[in-house]
């Protein structure tokens, strides 16, 4: 009898949410809408044994995770190329067609809304995860802070497996009440909506993530190919048959044409709606074409993003400061009069090098044009001429580093000066920022601030020091504004990022010319730091895309004694140095395709570390245990999980048979 009602109130509250919420037509009062839903609450209080994972209750969060699983997406998530005029779209069309082998493509034209693109899993009509985009080959699973925003449907009736993609995002109103409530209690703002959006759907505490009252739209069918659908519209019509949020302001156009006017009207509109947008997404129509029209590595052929022009602003330049960076690299930035530009208010802007200042005649009291190059960094275009007074002060290069006094100096043909001295303090700072930063060893907590406090009282003179902090536990503890749970906290994100993959390491060294999609191709390639250790230039220059310089730049930083102690101190640590991925997911794995669940502690693997390993094996690996759970790994001590699986049949294995099936 209660199923019966538990399952009538979850049908009648998703449909009154998915009313009010997606459609904007509510057809019952706030009132009402409570009254059930507290009736709901009450019900699966008293029924704790019914399954509540996928209940309209969940939509106001309550989990509270210690970290976010990592999810290998099932298919990549790439990204568009750009279009910035009307001459990039009419060769966009050219090349459309001369790629389909047709005279003319029909196409369809959708805001590129400013937030996240996120992947949904929906398995027999449930939504079973969701992943953030990540890097596109893994992302994050934030199951429970989607399922606090309302417009995406919890079930829906179409059973096959599929997976949507979209956009999280925050709408322009929600984003000033939530700035202006931070205001009022002297919290630190958000910059913009989008940051804002970022920032909610990262909360471990999916109730602060429902307060945040994010939304999403709904733009593709990530696996389209297992249905009929002759065109984008179709699925788009589908996927609004299946109540997501989709975009009322797409439009198809006959041609490319008719997409030039569609943009131009957009425009007009643009800022008029509730969520901010940086351009409009143009997608061919027809389905059939997709596979002729091909990708590139990293964008589909087939689609691009028409780029808004960025926005221009006049401000005064009052002064011109130098910084310092990871190599030493000494760069002159324009302090301006705050002004407001592209969503955030902009104070600093980088002027790159001497030469640069130099060629545009930037001088102290200018007026000058900002924009945001990308919408993200701010960049000065010219000086206003018509507006100097003739108290202007001409720009003069320093010649010695700002921090340590050294002489500063041009090295080879480049246009940027550097502080040549190796004990510079800045350099060390930031070296070591580097190495604790997201792309890098990621390790949560340790940023810049922390790491600058941290180097000038001692506790961290270089990237090893962080593996030594723990002996400082009792003097960090004392320090203003930690305690003993962020402490701890800190000291289990550094033991943590031990475990990362060699990617992760290679980049963090701040090897010259080595970035973080370099570092990825050479751990894929030579699996473990010694091998790398042992190649030479030769070998290096084997590698695809790998120049003269970076091979160059790798081999002079492994000869180095100094780098040597510093990798062998790491790794005597405990910092993993092999590459924990591999390239090709094994077909024949037992995990192949399979849900899995880790629970308890396993001798063997860390948790992150068997993570990657299953996921390469094909699985995707989740935190909670529902019935769309295919395998529970439990260690010892194995918990509520554990229960649950027996309840719901699942098949369990102990890290014996774990073992043995990796084998
Ligand atoms: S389609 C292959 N449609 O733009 C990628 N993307 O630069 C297909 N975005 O990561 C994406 N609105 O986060 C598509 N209507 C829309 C979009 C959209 C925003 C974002 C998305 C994606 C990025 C690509």
């Amino acid at each position: 009898m209660s199923l019966n009602r538990i399952l009538e109130l979850r049908k009648l509250l998703e449909q009154y949410n998915y009313e009010y919420h997606t459609l904007d037509k509510p057809s019952v009062s706030d009132a009402e809408y409570d009254r059930l839903m507290n009736e709901l609450i009450a019900l699966e209080k008293a029924n704790p044994q019914i399954d509540s994972s996928n209940s309209p209750t969940q939509r106001v969060g309550g989990k509270v995770l210690d970290a976010f699983n990592k999810i290998t997406h099932k298919r990549p998530m790439l990204s568009l190329a750009n279009a910035y005029n009307e001459d990039d779209l009419i060769n966009f069309d050219k090349r459309v067609k001369e790629l389909a082998n047709v005279t003319n493509v029909e196409y369809v034209c959708e805001p590129k809304i400013d937030g996240l693109a996120v992947s949904l899993h929906y398995q027999n009509g449930n939504l079973a995860y969701g992943v953030t985009r990540g890097d596109g080959s893994v992302g994050e699973d934030i199951t429970n802070n989607l399922k606090t925003i309302k417009q995406i449907p919890i079930s829906i009736t179409e059973l096959k497996d599929i997976e949507v993609r979209g956009e999280v995002y925050m709408s322009r109103e929600t984003f000033k009440e939530l700035n202006s409530q931070k205001q009022k209690n002297k919290e630190e703002l958000f910059a913009n909506a989008r940051n804002a959006a970022a920032g909610s759907v990262r909360q471990l505490d999916s109730k602060i993530a429902a307060s945040r009252k994010l939304s999403n739209y709904i733009y593709s069918l990530a696996n389209y190919q297992d249905f009929n659908f002759r065109t984008h519209s179709e699925i788009l019509d589908f996927l609004k048959r299946q109540k997501f949020s989709v975009t009322k302001i797409y439009k198809v156009c006959k041609n490319i044409n008719e997409v030039i006017s569609y943009i131009k009207e957009f425009e007009k509109v643009r800022n008029t709606l509730d969520f901010d947008t940086d351009g409009v997404v143009v997608k061919v129509n027809d389905l059939k074409l997709y596979k002729e029209i091909g990708f590139t590595a990293k964008t589909p052929r087939w689609a691009t993003a028409f780029k808004f022009p960025a926005e221009e602003v006049v401000t005064k330049l009052t002064n011109i400061i130098f910084s310092v960076g990871r190599t030493g690299k000494v760069t002159p930035n324009a302090v301006l009069e705050p002004v407001f530009v592209a969503g955030t208010t902009v104070q600093r802007a980088t002027l790159h090098n001497e030469q640069f200042v130099l060629d545009k005649d930037i001088r102290i009291g200018d007026f000058v044009v900002i924009r945001k190059a990308g919408e993200i960094i701010p960049e000065v275009v010219k000086p206003l001429l018509e507006k100097r007074t003739g108290q202007e002060i001409k720009f003069e290069m320093i010649s010695e580093c700002p921090i340590c006094n050294s002489p500063i100096s041009k090295i080879n043909d480049e246009a940027a000066h550097y502080c040549l001295n190796p004990k510079c303090d800045k350099k060390n700072i930031e070296k070591i920022i580097h190495f604790a930063s997201r792309d890098a060893m990621d390790i949560d907590g340790l940023g810049e601030k922390i790491i600058e406090e941290f180097y000038n009282l001692g506790y961290l003179k270089n990237i090893t020091d962080i593996y030594l902090l723990y002996q400082h536990k009792d003097e960090l503890l004392k320090l203003e504004g930690f305690g003993e749970k962020s402490i701890s906290n800190l000291l289990s994100a550094i033991e943590k990022s031990k475990q990362n993959s060699l990617e992760r390491l290679i980049f963090g060294l701040g090897i010259d010319e080595i970035g973080a999609k370099s570092s990825k191709v050479l751990a894929k390639r030579f699996l473990s730091l010694d091998s790398l250790r042992q190649t030479n230039v030769d070998d290096f220059l084997k590698v695809k895309d790998f120049g003269e310089v970076m091979a160059e730049s790798l081999v002079l930083y492994f000869k180095d004694p100094e780098n040597l102690e510093t990798l062998n101190k790491l790794v005597g640590f405990g910092v993993n140095s092999k590459f924990l991925g591999t390239t090709e997911v094994d077909q024949n794995s037992f995990f192949y395709n399979k849900t899995v669940v880790i629970t308890g502690s396993l001798t063997t693997y860390g948790r992150n570390e068997l993570t990657i390993i299953l996921e390469n094996k094909g699985a995707t690996v989740t935190t909670s245990v529902t019935k769309n759970t295919d395998i529970l790994i439990a260690g010892e001590e194995a918990g509520s999980k554990l229960d649950k699986a027996n309840k719901l049949g699942i098949k369990v294995i102990n890290e014996e048979e774990l073992l043995t099936l990796l084998k």
